[in-house]
């Protein structure tokens, strides 16, 4: 059972901070632009939206949709040292007087009901202590009509290829993770916790018992990652 109370999960990702954005472009082979951009994008932002980014991190995914045209970013997360990061790279873009950031647990927002047009969480449900409540969470803080990107690892479906990348995630990852960061285990919690995860078809039972519509799942990479547009009724 992997520890993921907020004070473990916080000083994790505050050891990992400064080579997090580099650790993500070589893991991902660069491919983590091209995800990010689509979960973004599939908001379909428009000027007038406030939109909520949890487990907002370096702030790859706010910076975006800051580009793309939202009108104010609120960030939320618990590792001072990613939202540092997340911090300096809006104020070199000019975009920091948009992008508020709160240092708070997901499952307990500081928000109202009903404050935001558009939330998104890239690679952070994950993390989460209770899924579902998680999932109600960001219902609640969402407005009627709303749409949510949730992007996620998954353990990839065809046979000769899941072979293939466990071997890579089991044994590699770890390794690289350890040698760029000096932090091998914050990469063998990455590599158990995408095992460990919810397959999708089970994570989108969980959201919609959440009170979401899912309106798309798409496999990207044959499924070592997933992309999910959820509407909220
Ligand atoms: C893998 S990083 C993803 C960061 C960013 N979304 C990205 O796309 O690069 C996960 C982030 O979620 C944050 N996080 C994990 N559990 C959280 C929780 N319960 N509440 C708020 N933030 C959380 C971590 O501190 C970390 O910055």
């Amino acid at each position: 059972m992997l520890d993921k109370e907020p004070q473990i999960i916080r000083d994790m990702f505050d050891r990992i901070a400064s080579t997090y954005d580099l650790l993500n472009f070589v893991l991902s082979l660069s491919m983590d632009r091209r995800w990010r951009m689509m979960a973004v994008q599939g908001l379909a932002i428009k000027r007038d939206d406030v939109v909520l980014d949890i487990g907002t991190g370096t702030g790859n995914m706010a910076l975006l949709a800051l580009e793309l045209s939202a009108l104010r970013v609120h960030g939320i997360d618990l590792s001072r040292r990613m939202t540092g990061i997340a911090r300096k790279k809006a104020k070199a873009r000019g975009l920091d007087n948009k992008y508020a950031i709160y240092l708070a647990d997901a499952l307990h927002m500081p928000f109202g009901d009903a404050s935001f047009d558009k939330a998104m969480v890239a690679f952070g449900i994950r993390n989460m202590r209770d899924i579902n409540a998680f999932l109600m969470e960001a219902n609640r803080v969402l407005k009627p009509g709303s749409l949510f990107s949730v992007l996620e690892l998954s353990m990839p479906g065809g046979r000769v290829f899941r072979i293939l990348y466990s071997l890579y995630f089991r044994y590699m990852l770890p390794r690289i993770g350890g040698l760029i960061s000096g932090k091998m285990g914050a990469y063998t919690y990455l590599r158990d916790s995408v095992i460990k995860f919810p397959p999708p078809v089970k994570l989108v039972e969980m959201m919609e018992t959440c009170g979401f519509r899912v309106l798309s799942t798409t496999p990207l990479f044959l499924g070592a990652c997933h992309y999910y547009l959820l509407g909220k009724p």
